[in-house]
């Protein structure tokens, strides 16, 4: 069958009054973070600045480095291992969609890269720039296309190695970032499901965040930290409101990974328990694209992702670009 056939999956209409669609559903994940670990102890060597403040103003420990690793070797092996969760084979792939803003080759895109190395020869194949919102942006749009019945199987991958973007003498940066790639396959089924996806953009913002071609990353931190606070409790509150799903019915919050006190901050101004708000950053920093797909892959094989949890997405960042996704486990 080629890409662009029907995959024949609205083979009968819904019933009248019934919210029975066809849907992506979680079928797999996978995650890959490189070898070599900087600990804050290890930066304390390169610019002035300390375990302790790195701890108390972000929560980050430690971050991995990607070193001679390519974003698409990471993506590879994230892309093998969910693939292998979800017992799919790769040439059962309709699409391949990999976030990423760090990868080393204009073209070809890393989602070809992705499919050479696996074998994917019938996917469609494109990378979407998005910064840290990368993953929700890929999230969404394998979802339309799953519902709009031009895809069956989809693999999505967020991977980057902002380890290379940051400049190591700018204690205001460095501290925070760290390298790393996650993967779900989405798979079409007719499900009754409320899952919903927004995303926002504010280009007019877009200049307390970026990278120009050949410079270093440049921040306005306090101004992304406040952006990120504002914007974040609002798009997941549209979600759900969308969805006509309580907030109290949220099972749990996959944010971002980019300040510990950033994830506080949203808890609070949910209401919600930051029990709700699993995290990773202590052992992986912000990893940009890659945050929500990896904390994903270690909430489903630590065995708390149980069927028909309630969970939300949510990704914010450079552009300035920020979404949330309600699914159902
Ligand atoms: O994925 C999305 C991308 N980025 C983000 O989400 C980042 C959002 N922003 C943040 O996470 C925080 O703004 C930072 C962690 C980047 C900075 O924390 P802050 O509490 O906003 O610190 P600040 O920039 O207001 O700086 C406070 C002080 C300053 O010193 P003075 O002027 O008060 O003497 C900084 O020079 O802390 C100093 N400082 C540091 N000190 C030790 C800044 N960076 C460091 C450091 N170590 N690494």
């Amino acid at each position: 069958m080629s890409f662009l056939e029907p995959a024949g999956v609205f083979d009968r209409e819904p019933a009248p009054g019934l919210k029975i669609i066809e849907s992506g559903k979680n079928a797999g994940t996978g995650s890959y973070v490189p070898e070599t670990i900087w600990k804050n102890e290890d930066l304390e060597k390169m610019v002035e600045t300390s375990d302790i403040w790195i701890r108390e103003r972000t929560g980050i420990g430690a971050r991995h480095i990607a070193g001679e690793e390519t974003v698409a070797q990471m993506a590879v092996k994230a892309a093998r291992r969910a693939l292998e969760n979800a017992g799919i084979c790769s040439t059962e792939l309709d699409l391949i969609l990999v976030g990423t803003s760090s990868s080393e080759s204009i073209f070809p895109n890393t989602a070809c890269l992705v499919q050479d190395e696996i074998g994917a020869f019938r996917a469609a194949c494109l990378d979407v720039s998005a910064a840290c919102t990368g993953f929700l942006a890929v999230y969404e749009l394998g979802q339309l296309y799953i519902r709009s019945g031009k895809a069956k199987n989809v693999l999505l991958i967020g991977a980057d190695a902002l380890s290379r973007l940051v400049d190591w003498h700018d204690r205001g940066t460095c501290i925070l970032f760290g390298d790393g790639a996650g993967a779900i396959v989405l798979t079409a089924e007719e499900q009754e499901t409320k899952a919903c996806e927004k995303i926002h953009s504010d280009g007019e913002k877009g200049v307390s965040l970026t990278c120009e071609k050949g410079t270093y990353l440049q921040m306005d931190g306090r101004a992304v930290f406040q952006f990120a606070l504002s914007r974040v409790p609002e798009v997941i509150r549209e979600v759900l409101k969308e969805a006509e799903v309580p907030v109290e019915e949220i099972d749990a919050f996959i944010l971002h990974q980019a300040n510990s006190r950033i994830i506080d901050g949203v808890a609070k101004r949910l209401k919600a328990p930051k029990e709700k708000f699993p995290r990773n950053i202590e052992a992986y920093g912000n990893t940009c694209a890659a945050s929500i797909p990896i904390l994903l892959d270690e909430w489903n094989r630590s065995g708390r992702a149980q069927k028909g949890q309630r969970i939300v997405l949510s990704g914010f960042g450079a552009g300035l670009i920020w979404g949330a996704a309600y699914l159902e486990w």
